[in-house]
């Protein structure tokens, strides 16, 4: 995490009424599903649902209409946390509507520079590693897919840390408003 206030697209955030954020991975069913449904619940234990517009989506196509895979479900679970997005593409228009759009790792941040619209619309592109604070010295989420049971873990440890401090940041940035 370095100097994260001072990406474009976060000091645009600054005032907003309603905050949009979309998580992205590849297959949408493992690690962007978890960070959508581990920031649902920041934001719900913090009384700012009504304040936050949170959804995910993956670069590939493989598993359209899923629910996440059944392992990420299990451990998610144990954590209190139900996930219960259907797996769904990243289309142009997500550059349109959301107003922060977090890849998990170097390859789903080049494959969204394909999809994105415009220079413009890149620069709400924020990798999820900018806002690691425990663990910092990871820079990007690694792909849980044909790992075991420590991936998945490892997984939710690293997106509780970037979205807590996601959520911190908007939340200093507006009170400073
Ligand atoms: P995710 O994990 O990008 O975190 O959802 C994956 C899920 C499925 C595949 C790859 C990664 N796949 O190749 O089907």
């Amino acid at each position: 995490m370095n100097n994260i206030e001072s990406i474009k697209a976060i000091s645009c955030l600054k005032g907003k009424e309603k905050i949009k954020v979309l998580f992205v991975c590849l297959g949408n069913i493992c690690r962007s599903p978890a960070a959508e449904g581990i920031m649902r619940s920041i934001v719900e234990e913090h009384g700012e649902a009504d304040c936050w517009e949170i959804d995910s989506a993956g670069t590939g196509n493989y598993h359209i209409g899923e629910l996440p895979d059944n392992r990420m479900r299990i451990h998610a679970r144990r954590r209190g946390l139900e996930l219960q997005h259907h797996c769904r593409q990243v289309t142009t228009d997500d550059f349109y509507e959301f107003d922060l759009i977090v890849p998990m790792d170097a390859s789903n941040e080049t494959n969204l520079k394909r999809v994105s619209p415009s220079e413009e619309c890149d620069e709400k592109i924020v990798p999820m590693a900018q806002f690691f604070n425990r663990f910092a010295h990871f820079d990007h989420v690694p792909d849980p897919y044909y790992s075991g049971a420590e991936g998945f873990e490892r997984v939710l440890d690293l997106l509780q840390d970037g979205c807590e401090t996601l959520f911190n940041i908007i939340k200093t940035n507006n009170t400073n408003a």
